[in-house]
């Protein structure tokens, strides 16, 4: 069992032996991993510690101002819209993986932007346990990161062994709000994961409706405890629905509800029929562009919690 007090001062000790007065730099996403890492090095060097907060556009709805409130009289904060950058680079691009690496190299250039004009040694990173042993062991735990602009970079990764329920106890401890803790997992590339095919202004308009209606249902009777992710994917596919009396030709949303202890594996438990179609009713009268709604049951593995 971790003591979490016994973790927060060595980890703040070690984190100002290792920084000293240099200045260093958080890609804070507002998800507890980066949150509790942005705080405890906050504790650590004060504000030789600036958090970016890069909107990409790909969030749930008012993520941004919610992350915003809540950090920006904490930490030292930098709220950065690219919205329009990350859009423009996802456009016309539909292979899933190739999303990533777009998203991932836009997000590497404001960053390397960024860090330069602090003059920052440091990028401190959230990765958590289940982020290396998924990539087999194969990032070391003290390592440089080279940019590609030729900034040269030293990573801390003050939580790299911890797993997902520790990191919740470490930020009870260090007193970030409830909703922060209890937030579930959300990944870096944001809804760009959630949307089968081209990224666009309209599917993003969907996919976070959907994504709310589902959210706002599930937290409503409190089944969001249980639950290790709830969310909603848009696919590609139009399908054939009426709407009044007319045919409809719109798109096919599928929810998904799973359990899991980190992630590694998941299970898609038995909700109560009520509120699955509780959530299909209110997605499809709600937002005109969706004709039909799938609950997905497949478990990970052999599916993957996301959908690409
Ligand atoms: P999968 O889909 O691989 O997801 O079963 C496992 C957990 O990781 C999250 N996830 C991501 N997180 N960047 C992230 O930061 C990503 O590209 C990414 N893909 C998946 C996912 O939400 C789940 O919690």
């Amino acid at each position: 069992m971790l003591n979490f007090n016994d973790f927060i001062e060595n980890s703040i000790e070690e984190i100002k032996n290792e920084i000293k007065d240099e200045k260093a730099i958080i890609a804070l996403s507002g998800g507890i991993d980066s949150s509790v890492c942005s705080v405890l090095v906050k504790n650590a060097i004060g504000d030789n510690l600036t958090a970016i907060f890069v909107d990409h556009g790909l969030l749930r709805e008012r993520e941004s101002d919610e992350v915003s409130k809540m950090f920006k009289d904490r930490l030292n904060f930098k709220y950065i819209d690219a919205s329009k950058e990350f859009l423009e680079g996802l456009k016309g691009v539909t292979d899933p993986e190739e999303k990533r690496k777009i998203i991932g190299k836009i997000f590497i250039d404001i960053f390397e932007r960024e860090a330069g004009k602090i003059q920052a040694k440091f990028l401190v990173q959230g990765t958590i346990a289940p982020d290396w042993i998924e990539s087999e062991g194969k990032i070391k735990s003290h390592h440089n990161l080279s940019l590609p602009g030729g900034m040269v970079l030293k990573v801390v990764e003050p939580i790299r062994e911890l797993y997902k329920d520790e990191v919740r106890v470490i930020g009870r401890a260090l007193s970030l709000p409830d909703k922060l803790i209890n937030r579930q997992p959300f990944p870096g590339p944001g809804l760009a994961v959630r949307i089968i095919g081209e990224v666009t202004k309209e599917k993003l308009g969907i996919v976070s409706k959907a994504d709310h209606i589902v959210t706002e249902e599930i937290e409503k009777v409190g089944l969001n405890k249980d639950l290790w992710q709830y969310f909603a994917v848009l696919t590609d596919s139009n399908v054939t629905g009426v709407k009044g009396d007319q045919r409809d030709f719109g798109y096919l949303v599928v929810i998904r509800f799973v359990t899991s202890l980190d992630a590694m594996t998941a299970e898609v438990p038995e909700l109560p029929w009520k509120i699955v179609k509780t959530i299909s009713k209110k997605i499809t009268s709600e937002i005109s562009e969706v004709t039909h709604v799938a609950l997905s049951v497949s478990d990970k593995p052999p599916s993957t919690i996301e959908f690409t």
